[in-house]
């Protein structure tokens, strides 16, 4: 019987570790452990035997089933790997993604404005020149758009802003034509020494050309210290430095004598056009020039309307046409393109 027992033993565990498919496998469990199986059928046998002989036998078949049943277990393991249709699947399994995968879309996300990108810049450079930036209302009165700047209710002046009046027109309010109310606004409050900017959105009923919009964008400019301490000359060099850092190369510009109630003397400061580097072209109306600002000497007058002593004060103020220097930068020439709101025009400046 022993004999018989270890000769079935053996042959069980050859035939497992043999087995090259799981189908080899199991048949091998069916001719082993299952119900028919050869351990069964022993089993079943048991009865006829001497008791001893009986539990010894009956302990060796049952430890023998359960050995062969895991190393039938191992083995599948095992031959799984040698079965090329289970190697296939499995492979195809972790071929197949998981979840299917979808990149989010591409975010569509705005963009500065090119005339907010210019302002940045200009503001940058005149704030590393010392100057403080500010802002205003784009609705002002009559009194600080116009008469504390030396420009009284019939003066001749006021035809050079022609004025976007609101209702009621008795009250005086207006949207503002320039950005130089921020002079006397600012000077009531603060003592000199002082320099300062104030670009803004400005207004004026005009007929839009190349180089004119009804809305257009100023910066307003302003240094004032003691008598005798700013002249001409500093303005210059501070206009200078100015369109030199802007567009990072020596720009040509002239001062012509200028007519502005609020300054004395006045200019009007002009630009060779880059566009064109001066031979002429749409954004210079063929001149060669592109007149970018109006400035001057800060007239006696507006300091004393903002309080100021105007002997012992002396100032230079501009007021810089944004858009215009914005043309000339970005090589546009028609300034009605900035607000048009064309998004393939705005593009452009990504
Ligand atoms: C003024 O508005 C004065 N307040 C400037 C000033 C400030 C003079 C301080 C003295 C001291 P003017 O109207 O020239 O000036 O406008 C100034 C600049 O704005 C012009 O040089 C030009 O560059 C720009 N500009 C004027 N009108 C328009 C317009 N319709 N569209 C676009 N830009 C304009």
């Amino acid at each position: 019987m022993n004999k018989e027992l270890e000769s079935l033993k053996q042959r069980a565990e050859r035939a497992v570790e043999n087995a090259q498919s799981l189908q080899e496998l199991e048949d091998i469990f069916r001719e082993f452990i299952g119900r028919n199986g050869e351990i069964r059928k022993h089993l079943l046998h048991l009865k006829n035997l001497a008791q001893d002989e009986r539990k010894q036998a009956g302990a060796f078949l049952v430890q023998l089933r359960d050995e062969l049943s895991e190393k039938i277990e191992v083995a599948q393991e095992r031959v799984k790997l040698l079965d090329v249709d289970e190697v296939e699947r499995v492979t195809e399994l972790f071929a197949k993604p998981v979840a299917q995968y979808t990149p989010p879309k591409k975010e569509k996300k705005g963009a500065v404005h090119p005339l907010t990108q210019i302002e940045n810049t200009v503001q940058n450079i005149f704030l590393k020149m010392g100057f403080e930036s500010i802002e205003g209302n784009q609705v002002e009165t009559d009194e600080y758009n116009f008469e504390k700047l030396n420009i009284p209710k019939d003066h001749p002046a006021r035809d050079m802003w022609d004025t976007l009046w609101l209702k009621p027109a008795d009250k005086g309010a207006l949207l503002r034509t320039h950005t130089s109310p921020l002079q006397v606004r600012y000077m009531e409050k603060h003592k000199p020494p002082l320099r300062v900017i104030a670009p803004g959105t400005v207004f004026r009923n005009e007929k839009p050309d190349p180089t004119h919009h009804y809305q257009f964008h100023q910066v307003e400019g302003l240094m004032v210290d003691a008598k005798g301490e700013v002249s001409v000359a500093n303005f210059k060099a501070v206009i200078n430095e100015f369109f030199s850092a802007l567009f990072e190369q020596q720009v040509k510009i002239r001062l012509r004598p200028g007519y502005f109630p609020f300054v004395e003397p006045g200019f009007e400061v002009d630009m060779s056009c880059v566009n064109c580097t001066g031979k002429g072209c749409k954004s210079c109306k063929h001149t060669g020039w592109l007149e970018m600002a109006g400035a001057g000497m800060v007239h006696p007058v507006v300091f004393k309307n903002a309080g100021y002593n105007p002997e012992k004060v002396s100032g230079f103020a501009f007021g810089l046409g944004l858009d215009r220097v914005a043309m000339m930068k970005y090589g546009v020439d028609d300034v009605r393109e900035f607000l048009k709101n064309d998004i393939h025009f705005l593009q452009k400046f990504i």
